[in-house]
């Protein structure tokens, strides 16, 4: 064992440690891509469609030719001649980069506009004059599957894009023939946006002489992008090693920088015509009306249970809308994500899923916005599920889930729609998050304002994360298998550089990558380097997305150093004229059994490397590893939210909550807190706030932060957190994934609980978001509004 002030030094996992990220942030030095200034720079601006769906009758560019400062209009028809005007999503559906004859979504893409500044750009786009000719748009996908609907593909059969079903349909069915009761709901979990601080954006630069691509831009995921890049410009030319890919420093990401958008390749094709550098920024219009979106599931749930509120299975249908096209951010394998977690932290013994994806007139997405692929519309439903079964059988919501939870004892445990949970103590994490809200008195008290006609509500949300992705088996996004990767050079003063294939977003990546290296090393994480985000220098990998960072390239950090140490032992046998056997390993040194103070540094093994090491042996002391999981990681916790409803006015204000988190073994406890804070806030936005909203000729309503709304400090409540640790099994350090889960875990228990607060006035669902007039109408419409 390490002592404790080697262990404060080295500041490895479980510290604390202040995120080495934040002095340049925090001091306008980050390095994000519109800091970037090229000379000869040009500028892109993007006209766009004001249809939602329409005929290209003609584009006029002359007057935007006109203007001053403009050097070129780009339109369908240019990018058609080099074959890319249309290009893969990553679900292997096509999409426009710029279209050649119709436009299917408002806000589209429709042509490129280059000029000198970014200012002269935006009068260029404002002069290309282009000649529609409106069609038909349907922009609900119920509508959509319907006979006669408008057809939003030229080149498909109808608007029903797949159909995919996972578990035993007829064990089910029997099942729920054989319940003592069923329940049964439909739930909206409606199209939200992700709010990045920072838009999308990228700057090309083409080299003519070299053939050579640098590639600046807003992604998660730099390596799948090149490859991608270069798959699809092979008959261009423009091959893997020609295509440099680099992601600075990213203002927020959450699944919204996994996707290809038209503009990146817009300014790569106006790089390579010119020869210039092209820069494009999205407006914040652009970035909410155009990127990908999330969520957007008509979801049919059914539970059914004993009498006694044994769970016996589980059937959900749901309606999911793509937009125009399908451009999911999903393992290609599963289509629908992961929503077949949707058994949660329950003991089902059956249980069937079914999704079918439809085409609207909308913009295409489905991204995992701040979650594991599907794995918040999953947790909504159960959690919205249990409460609803609970209530309808008159059983207290946390008993009912006491009573159904998946045992300590039954890990690892195979869920009936096949996953195999790794490790978990549901109950431990809400019997936690109880004691610390005090549930049994807000029971008493929520019992004594109803016999005064108050409105109190408590909802809890047990939630199951699945994060990770994954064993390269069963992940792969366009065929590229899901393993993630860490490479380490430890230079001769016993200092480090470490660079994944990951790439943080704001995640402090930088801050705890070096602790788990200085874990396993004793190398103080201070003299460690982290570098992500450079195709040119990362070993490959996948990115940071659905939490699968700690996970994937958080193992492989460890396992990299394990290799290395494996070194430095032969390095110090070597040293110390010592056997390899007769080592101990202690944080930072190997020492001779039975002689502490006969012993190497890790440091002076470093040094060794490059000056003394053993005869045969190769310099060096580095090692890289591409970390394939075994398994996925099942972080999950307990929240439990109080609210207080104004009968007046409808609003809900949450007075408490809690969020108790499991984790596995925190690496930075500090950072975990900052993601559960954040998650939370991004949890409880779409609770609330948040949605997007089209008319029904697919007009966005509100492509803006005046009318999209967001939370800031003044709405957001106070989060009260806790932790329970239960490590995973197979992770090399017992970690799981955090940053999702607050996200995905909090819209439940807010919904829950203001259902909870109306269950009594024949209430049973309210789809998010809970809005201040939808609660007013329905507390009108059951006679408990205040009118005066
Ligand atoms: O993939 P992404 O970075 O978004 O998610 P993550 O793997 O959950 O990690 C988010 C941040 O929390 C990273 O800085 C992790 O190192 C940190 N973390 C931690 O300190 N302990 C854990 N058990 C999980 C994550």
């Amino acid at each position: 064992m390490a002592d404790k002030s080697n262990s404060e030094r080295v500041q490895g996992i479980g510290h604390s440690r202040k995120r080495v990220e934040d002095a340049r942030f925090l001091q306008g030095r980050g390095n994000y891509i519109d800091d970037l200034k090229l000379p000869g720079m040009l500028y892109l601006g993007i006209v766009r469609s004001p249809y939602a769906h329409a005929r290209i009758k003609s584009i006029q560019t002359g007057p935007a030719m006109a203007v001053p400062g403009v050097l070129a209009v780009i339109t369908g028809e240019t990018l058609k001649q080099f074959n890319v005007h249309n290009m893969p999503t990553l679900m292997s559906d096509t999409q426009m980069v710029l279209p050649v004859d119709t436009v299917k979504y408002q806000y589209q893409e429709v042509a490129g506009v280059l000029a000198t500044d970014r200012y002269t750009a935006a009068d260029g786009v404002a002069a290309v004059d282009i000649e529609y000719e409106p069609l038909p748009a349907v922009v609900d996908p119920k509508m959509a599957l319907e006979p006669g609907s408008p057809k939003v593909r030229d080149d498909k059969p109808d608007n029903h894009i797949w159909h995919w079903e996972w578990g035993d349909e007829e064990k089910t069915n029997q099942a729920f023939d054989e319940a003592g009761v069923t329940v049964a709901e439909d739930i909206y979990i409606p199209r939200i946006h992700v709010a990045s601080i920072e838009t999308c954006g990228c700057v090309a630069k083409w080299d003519p002489i070299d053939k050579h691509l640098t590639l600046w831009m807003t992604t998660q995921a730099p390596h799948a992008i090149r490859t991608v890049v270069a798959l699809v410009t092979a008959h261009l030319g423009l091959s893997e090693e020609r295509i440099r890919v680099i992601s600075p420093d990213i203002g927020g990401g959450f699944g919204g920088k996994v996707p290809v958008y038209p503009g990146y390749v817009i300014a790569v094709a106006a790089s390579i015509v010119t020869g210039k550098p092209v820069k494009w920024i999205e407006t914040r219009t652009e970035n909410i009306a155009a990127d990908s979106f999330a969520r957007d599931y008509h979801i049919h749930a059914e539970v059914a249970a004993d009498k006694d509120g044994t769970l016996t299975a589980m059937r959900i249908n749901t309606i999911a809308d793509h937009g125009y096209t399908d451009a999911a951010a999903n393992p290609s394998k599963f289509p629908a994500g992961l929503f077949h977690i949707a058994t949660g932290a329950y003991n089902f013994k059956n249980a069937f899923v079914e999704v079918d994806g439809v085409y609207t007139n909308k913009p295409p997405g489905g991204i995992a916005y701040r979650c594991s692929f599907r794995v918040t519309e999953a947790v909504h439903t159960i959690e919205r599920m249990a409460d609803i079964l609970a209530h309808t059988l008159g059983m207290d919501p946390a008993e009912f889930r006491m009573k159904n939870f998946v045992q300590p004892e039954q890990f690892p445990y195979k869920s009936a729609l096949g996953w195999e949970y790794d490790s978990g103590n549901y109950a431990a994490a809400l019997r936690k998050a109880m004691d610390m809200i005090g549930y049994e008195d807000l029971r008493k008290e929520q019992a004594e304002k109803r016999l005064r006609g108050e409105l109190m509500g408590i909802g809890i949300s047990s939630f199951v994360e699945i994060v990770g992705a994954g064993p390269s088996k069963h992940f792969d996004i366009l065929g590229l298998k899901m393993f993630d990767s860490c490479e380490i050079r430890v230079h001769p003063t016993g200092k480090a550089i470490a660079r994944f294939g990951t790439k943080s977003q704001g995640q402090a990546h930088e801050t705890t990558y070096a602790q788990i290296i200085a874990e396993e090393l004793g190398i103080p994480a201070d003299h460690i380097k982290v570098e992500e985000g450079d195709t040119d220098t990362a070993p490959y990998g996948l990115g940071t997305y659905a939490s699968r960072s700690t996970p994937t390239a958080g193992a492989a950090a460890a396992i990299a150093s394990r290799k290395i140490r494996d070194k430095a032992r032969k390095i110090a046998a070597h040293l110390l004229e010592a056997s390899e056997d007769d080592l101990v390993w202690e944080q930072g040194k190997f020492y001779v059994k039975g002689s502490p103070d006969h012993a190497k540094t890790i440091q002076e093994i470093a040094f060794a490397a490059y000056t003394n090491h053993p005869q045969g042996m190769e310099a060096g002391l580095e090692a890289v590893d591409y970390y394939d999981p075994p398994n996925l990681t099942y972080p999950f916790g307990s929240y439990i939210c109080v609210v207080d409803i104004d009968r007046g006015t409808g609003a809900v204000k949450i007075r408490r909550f809690v969020a108790v988190d499991d984790c596995g073994v925190r690496i930075n406890p500090m950072v975990v807190e900052g993601q559960i804070h954040g998650g939370l806030a991004m949890g409880f936005a779409p609770s609330l706030l948040e949605e997007i909203v089209y008319d029904e000729n697919g007009n966005l309503l509100n492509p803006n932060f005046m009318d999209y709304l967001l939370p800031t400090a003044v709405e957001t409540p106070r989060w009260e957190v806790g932790e329970t640790v239960t490590p995973s099994p197979h992770h090399p350090f017992g970690a799981k994934g955090v940053g999702e889960s607050a996200t995905v875990g909090a819209p439940a228990a807010i919904a829950n609980a203001v259902v909870d607060a109306m269950w009594h006035l024949g209430v049973h669902n309210i789809d998010i978001p809970i809005t201040p007039p939808k609660v007013w109408k329905i507390l009108k419409d059951h006679g408990a509004a205040l009118e005066e």
